[in-house]
């Protein structure tokens, strides 16, 4: 695995490649790589002949007050868990690689509408933040496919919906939530539970089942089921942003009538904020 630290050796080796007729897939992540991370690359390998991974924890997504300063960097063991992968080469820029004028960038990508809700809204400018750093690193890299995770997933439709309207010629792959044998969605985040609120945390994921479940079982009173997950969280000591039942499609309000849905929830448990969603399929159900 070749680990270049400069757009300019990106570049150049992105270039052979590309001469050889080689199929480039992605995968950008912000580094502290677990088996979540790995899984994606594993994926990725499944579509591409050639794998490159970003590390680079963006300043642009993260808000006053929130984890920037604080986020694990992890440089040197993601670097070996990743050189024991397939992944050709590691793209690990500095914060001034990637905004040359310091933090005082003036261009932005804004996927309006998709971007303010959910944790859009308690998060303002995440996704601004998310949808310019990946506009960035896909001119950089341009690859023919980038994986990203499910677990994720409000960030994977604005990506979907950045690269639709952009026209960007990048395949937008998901792939599903790789979770801890409680069931609790692995996170880089999860390094901040207390080890009494580590115990607490697969709540979270057990109360998106059983709203699941209650869809499933044919209820429809979606405000009820919303009410009941987040009264659960409460109960636990989680202080819930939200938890939503959404379409899958577009994170919009469903109707009685719709039959792909997402339950998501985001809840902050100590230092740590959350979140986690569970896909739902009415589509054999009356
Ligand atoms: O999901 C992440 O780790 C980040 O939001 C991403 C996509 C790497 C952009 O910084």
């Amino acid at each position: 695995m070749q680990t270049v630290r400069t757009s300019t050796a990106l570049r150049s080796a992105v270039a052979a490649w590309r001469q050889d007729q080689e199929r480039i897939a992605f995968v950008p992540t912000m580094g502290n790589l677990h088996a979540g991370h790995l899984e994606l690359v594993e994926h990725a390998a499944r579509l591409a002949d050639r794998v490159v991974v970003s590390i680079f924890v963006n300043p642009m997504q993260f808000g006053q007050g929130e984890d920037y300063e604080n986020y694990p960097r992890t440089l040197s063991e993601d670097s070996t868990r990743l050189a024991e992968t397939c992944v050709s080469l590691l793209f690990a820029p500095a914060v001034e690689a990637k905004y040359p004028a310091g933090c005082q960038y003036v261009t932005r990508v804004e996927v309006e509408g998709l971007s303010d809700i959910l944790c859009g809204a308690a998060r303002p400018g995440h996704f601004v933040g998310v949808a310019t750093v990946v506009a960035k690193l896909f001119n950089l890299v341009q690859p023919d496919v980038a994986v990203f995770g499910e677990k994720d997933y409000q960030q994977l439709l604005v990506i979907r919906r950045m690269v639709a309207d952009l026209c960007f010629p990048i395949d937008i792959v998901g792939v599903p939530t790789v979770r801890e044998p409680d069931g609790l969605a692995m996170s880089s985040r999860n390094s901040y539970l207390t080890a009494d609120e580590r115990e607490r945390a697969p709540l979270l994921y057990r109360a998106l089942c059983e709203a699941a479940e209650r869809l499933q079982g044919g209820e429809r009173d979606f405000r009820a089921i919303e009410a009941a997950g987040e009264a659960r969280l409460r109960a636990a000591g989680f202080g819930p942003d939200y938890f939503t039942i959404r379409r899958a499609l577009d994170l919009m309000p469903p109707g009685t009538a719709d039959k792909e849905l997402v339950i998501l929830a985001a809840a902050r448990l100590g230092q740590a904020r959350l979140i986690d969603n569970l896909p739902v399929s009415l589509k054999d159900k009356i």
